[in-house]
């Protein structure tokens, strides 16, 4: 109501574990009245749960497939010669575009590879002047790099560290990613440039239906497509990857598109890997007031009363089963969570013991750079809301060990 919407402005974090507030978490294994207790019932049932999170939440994903199209744009040794970088074009229905960067070890074995979505443009990722320079909307706006949220020239690998792309290849991995803002310009009326309005028609959904967290995920599924078209990447080793608002896009990506044969999340906090019922650092009001794209305006009815909510985050994370995951917090990004995220991680136990799968165990949460878990990992390591070589090294011994 206006008085409640009224007496939170301005709005205030609570950072105060007191102040957090009492919740009881809806039960994965608990449909109405139907309790489910086997494998085979939760295959037969998640389908719910993905319902109830595309009519709450997230959007629906289309009912209908598209052209696509793959043009191999240019292709050449990067890093002396340990790698080839190729730049892809994904053309739908000859009404939208996107550029994708793949870049994969020089082997005689099909790679497996990390694939996600970066920010402010694929010219971020690394210096090499081969990679075009993003001309649509991007969040980053600190100039010379960004100028009126339009990419320049000294951008090229202001997010290196981000990707860390040597250390990915010289493990034997490759990478793949394209610019969200091909899916949809991260604005409130981005969507009226981008592919939910575009392809409507292809597609089977009108605008309103879905959300950009939706266009997102949906783009991360059409490179995955690309992916399993390149003969040199092994296709059913693709491991998606998200970082914060990202990662919201890469979780719910990953719970409707089982080829992603892992998921991980780092600081997906509010609308991702955190649940949504504590009350601490970003809320339901905070995110739906600031990013109204994100979701659903169902979802934003739901502020000071997650209780109500039929799901929380846990069953997003629940709904990746059996695959491997991982979910990481930092300390100095309080914002998103961090315990919130790993009370959410904890309880996919329940649903990856359908699969005779264990999870975290009955653990507190750990400390600092203190990785717990196997098939179902978590951390949180100590500097500021980020992915740096720390993330990285985990991931990537993650990635050889759970993705075989
Ligand atoms: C904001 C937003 C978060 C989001 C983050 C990011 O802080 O509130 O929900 O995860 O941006 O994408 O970096």
């Amino acid at each position: 109501t206006t008085t409640l919407m009224a007496q939170q402005k301005p709005f205030v974090a609570n950072y105060d574990e007191s102040k957090v507030g009492q919740f009881t978490l809806p039960d994965p294994l608990r449909l109405g009245s139907m309790k489910i207790s086997t494998e085979e019932d939760w295959e037969k049932n998640r389908a719910t749960w993905l319902t109830l999170f595309a009519d709450h939440m997230y959007g629906q994903m289309p009912p209908k497939s598209i052209k696509q199209t793959n043009t191999l744009v240019s292709q050449k040794d990067i890093l002396g010669g340990k790698a080839t970088q190729s730049i892809w074009k994904m053309d739908f229905a000859g009404k939208v575009q996107a550029t994708v960067v793949v870049i994969l070890p020089k082997s005689n074995k099909k790679a497996p590879v990390f694939l996600g979505l970066n920010f402010c443009g694929n010219q971020t990722i690394s210096q090499d002047e081969g990679i075009p320079i993003f001309d649509k909307y991007v969040v980053c706006n600190n100039a010379p790099d960004f100028i009126n949220n339009i990419s320049q020239a000294a951008s090229r690998g202001e997010w290196a560290s981000r990707w860390q792309i040597e250390k990915v290849i010289d493990a034997g991995f490759g990478t793949i990613t394209a610019a969200c803002g091909d899916f949809e310009e991260d604005f409130a009326t981005g969507f009226k440039n981008g592919l939910r309005t575009k392809l409507a028609g292809e597609l089977g959904l009108k605008p309103e239906e879905w959300t950009a967290n939706g266009a997102w995920a949906w783009g991360l599924s059409r490179m995955l497509d690309l992916a399993q078209s390149i003969a040199e990447i092994d296709g059913k080793k693709v491991i998606l990857h998200g970082h914060s608002r990202l990662g919201k896009a890469a979780l719910w990506a990953g719970a409707n598109d089982r080829r992603f044969a892992a998921i991980i999340s780092n600081e997906s906090g509010e609308g991702g890997a955190a649940l949504s019922r504590r009350i601490y650092g970003e809320t339901i009001w905070r995110i739906t007031n600031s990013f109204p794209h994100w979701f659903l305006p169902t979802y934003a009815t739901y502020a000071d009363r997650e209780n109500e909510l039929p799901f929380d985050q846990h069953i997003l994370l629940s709904l990746l089963a059996p695959r491997p995951v991982y979910v990481a917090s930092a300390f100095g990004d309080q914002w998103s969570d961090p315990k919130g995220e790993f009370l959410g991680t904890k309880e996919m136990e329940k649903v990856y013991s359908l699969y005779g799968k264990k999870g975290l165990g009955n653990i507190d949460m750990p400390g600092l750079n203190q990785p717990v878990g196997k098939l179902i990992r978590y951390h949180i390591r100590d500097g500021k809301h980020d992915i740096n070589d720390y993330d990285w090294d985990q991931y990537i011994k993650f990635g050889k060990e759970e993705v075989k």
